[in-house]
């Protein structure tokens, strides 16, 4: 699994980092981006859905299974 985040869809509500803090990083405008290069390990797959899923702007998406 690999997740992506649009920047540009991003208001840095922060409930990916509050989701899976190990997998998101917040800069100092509260804007975030995934941590490395976006590939989830097996066992932060289930976190990493439920940042998909709970970012209200969908701006944090899965590009490869
Ligand atoms: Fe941004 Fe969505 Fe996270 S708006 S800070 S990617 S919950």
């Amino acid at each position: 699994m690999k997740i992506a985040l649009d920047a540009e869809k991003c208001q840095g509500h922060a409930r990916c980092y509050a989701l899976a803090p190990q997998l998101f990083e917040i800069d100092e405008y509260g804007q975030s981006s995934v941590v490395g290069d976006g590939v989830i390990s097996p066992g932060d797959e289930e976190r990493a859905a439920l940042a998909i899923a709970n970012c209200p702007e969908l701006a944090i998406g899965e590009i490869e299974g």
